[in-house]
């Protein structure tokens, strides 16, 4: 799978993309901050032939390209101006949502703790979430099975979707993960996580919230596998009944 995703793709005339993507089996996994959605995500994605987003990657890339190309992140319309740019795009790849800036890959400047921050104060601005929201919905364009992950995949980008889980872990156990990941102390990660997550569960535009309707799962004392078995069989008992 390699579409790729910019908030200037022109809709067809009609029917909104909510209507276009009607057909496609969306799954959700919100929740926290390192809460491991993108490992059960990937993994699930794989086991069903499906494709994955992390729409964290459109906040991170955009805040990350916006700040790299000048742009004023106090500036909410100077920020939604460029999120409605086609100097972007996202691509969705089976092992990574990919980022470009003109072009250039750029996944992996994006994925650094420090960006988490920058994006997750771009994210509270209504304007850039309008700006991303149909290009997010395009991930399930035209294909049969989608796993979204984010903040408010549940509530507002996908409420149609057959699935909804919310993950969730210990503060200690997520910072642990992330420092891991990035050679950090888990001391300064836990801090800085721990203020992202109380500004993404504390904005008036599409908070993270546990959606209704969905499932929690407290991830800290599981191993991915158990994660991704419990969610599959929800998966396919919900399929096999619609
Ligand atoms: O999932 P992540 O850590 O890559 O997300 C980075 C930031 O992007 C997160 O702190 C808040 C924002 N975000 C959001 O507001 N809504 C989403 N659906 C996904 C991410």
């Amino acid at each position: 799978m390699n579409a790729t995703l910019t908030a200037a793709t022109p809709s067809r005339t009609g029917e909104s993309v909510l209507e276009q993507i009607q057909d496609t089996v969306v799954v959700t996994i919100d929740g926290p901050a390192a809460s491991g959605k993108s490992s059960v995500s990937r993994e699930l994605a794989r086991r069903f032939g499906w494709v994955w987003v992390s729409t964290g990657a459109f906040y991170r890339g955009v805040a990350w390209a916006a700040h790299h190309s000048g742009v004023n992140l106090d500036d909410e319309e100077a920020v939604a101006e460029f999120a409605r740019s086609n100097a972007w795009r996202v691509r969705l790849d089976l092992d990574q949502t990919r980022f470009e800036l003109h072009g250039e890959d750029s996944t992996e400047e994006i994925m650094k703790e420090a960006v988490g921050l920058l994006a997750s104060k771009i994210s509270s601005y209504p304007k850039v979430r309008q700006a991303l929201l149909d290009a997010q919905r395009r991930c399930a364009l035209g294909v049969k099975g989608l796993i979204a992950e984010g903040r408010d995949c549940g509530s507002v980008v996908f409420p149609q979707a057959v699935v909804k889980i919310f993950l969730t872990a210990r503060a200690e156990a997520r910072a642990a993960r992330r420092a891991t990941e990035e050679g950090r102390d888990p001391g300064d990660v836990v801090e800085q996580q721990k203020r992202r997550d109380q500004q993404d569960a504390s904005r008036k535009a599409a908070p993270m919230v546990q959606p209704e309707g969905s499932l929690a799962i407290d991830t800290s004392g599981l191993t991915l596998n158990e994660v991704v078995d419990q969610i599959e069989m929800l998966i396919l008992s919900k399929i096999s009944y619609s």
